[in-house]
């Protein structure tokens, strides 16, 4: 369709493209351009070296085709591509403050919402330069609806017009669905999920869509950390939802150790409090792993799995690079 990229025409096409963050960020969408030409849509994107810009590589979710391209990539040996991402006009139907600096963003579409849970979208606001991703905390649904958990960050330019521009009955493109990281439902495993800040969106359907996936014997817990109490907004969400409430095993903690706040839980950052949990509870492995949020604490959270000889193939995360 005029107006894709790479990464989007490929995944329409039902070409599995690897990639992560659809965003320029993280560098896995990498691929040589053999022929044809494109437009850069972010020549000084961070996921892509000069030098391998000058060896002809090009960031498939910033390259849109200007002609018939030729492209070399590395396919996965398996697909796993989900609901096919498509381009609608979406309108803010409501929002809701949250904490100081995150809200809850609700968009509908004319159309059902398909998507897997722990997937996101990429959503294309009014004078903002690039698309941002971020992801449904809800569930796909018959009703259009896209629910995101976003946090507001200092100088952020989608935050402000988010936050700060965008009134209820507004639209904007939404873009999706995207992502890999999403509930893996056939296993049997335990499922432990880890959020930091707004990683909590995409780990909040993930949640949902393990509590009513028929597993009923299957245990589902949460590790959410923020850096103060008044950070930790999981509770109003879950209590909303009553089967993942009546399911879920949560654990909070916060991470600023000059916090004023009064606190009588754990203290301390998130991977580590769960890693003192699972040692404790013995056999890290026999779980499967969902985690979202800031690089550090994503790179943090891998680390301490890979410690406790999780295999990788039951480990799933999106960095919010
Ligand atoms: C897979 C994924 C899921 C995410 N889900 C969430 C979520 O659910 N909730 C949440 O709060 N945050 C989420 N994020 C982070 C979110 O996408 C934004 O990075 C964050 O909100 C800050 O955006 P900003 O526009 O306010 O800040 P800015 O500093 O203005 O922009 C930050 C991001 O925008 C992109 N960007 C900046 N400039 C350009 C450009 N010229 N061209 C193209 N792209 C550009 C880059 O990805 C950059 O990291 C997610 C990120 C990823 C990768
Ligand atoms: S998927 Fe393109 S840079 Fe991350």
């Amino acid at each position: 369709m005029p107006g894709d990229t790479v990464l989007r025409a490929a995944l329409r096409s039902g070409v599995s493209l690897p990639y992560e963050c659809a965003s320029g960020g993280c560098g896995a969408c990498r691929v040589q351009l053999k022929s044809g030409e494109i437009d850069d849509l972010w020549p000084e994107a961070p996921g892509l070296p000069t030098r391998s810009r000058d060896r002809g590589y090009r960031l498939a979710c910033q390259a849109r085709p200007r002609s018939d391209c030729m492209i070399a990539a590395r396919l996965p040996a398996s697909g796993g591509l989900g609901p096919r991402p498509r381009r609608h006009r979406a309108s803010l139907s409501a929002r809701e403050d949250l904490t100081h600096d995150m809200a809850q963003f609700s968009f509908v579409i004319d159309d059902a919402a398909d998507f897997l849970p722990g997937q996101f979208a990429l959503l294309s606001l009014p004078g903002v330069t690039g698309d941002r991703a971020y992801s449904m905390s809800n569930l796909g649904n018959e009703d259009g609806e896209w629910r995101f958990t976003i946090k507001r960050m200092v100088n952020g330019a989608g935050g402000k017009v988010l936050f700060d521009g965008l009134q209820v009955g507004d639209e904007i493109v939404l873009d999706g669905p995207y992502g890999m990281s999403y509930l893996r439902d056939s296993g049997r495993r335990d499922i432990v999920c880890i959020a930091g800040g707004s990683g909590l969106s995409p780990v909040l359907s993930i949640l949902a869509g393990a509590a009513r996936s028929g597993h009923a014997d299957r245990k589902i817990t949460l590790y959410f950390g923020g850096r103060r109490p008044s950070d930790l907004c999981a509770d109003l969400l879950i209590a909303r939802d009553e089967q993942l409430d009546a399911r879920l095993t949560r654990h909070y903690a916060i991470s600023d150790p000059d916090c004023a706040e009064p606190w009588s839980g754990e203290r301390g950052y998130i991977h580590d409090i769960a890693r003192q949990h699972l040692e404790r509870e013995g056999d890290p492995a026999a779980n499967d792993y969902y985690f979202c949020g800031p690089p550090a604490m994503t790179d943090a959270v891998q680390r301490m799995l890979l410690e406790l000889k999780v295999p990788v193939s039951q480990i799933f995360y999106d960095r919010f690079v």
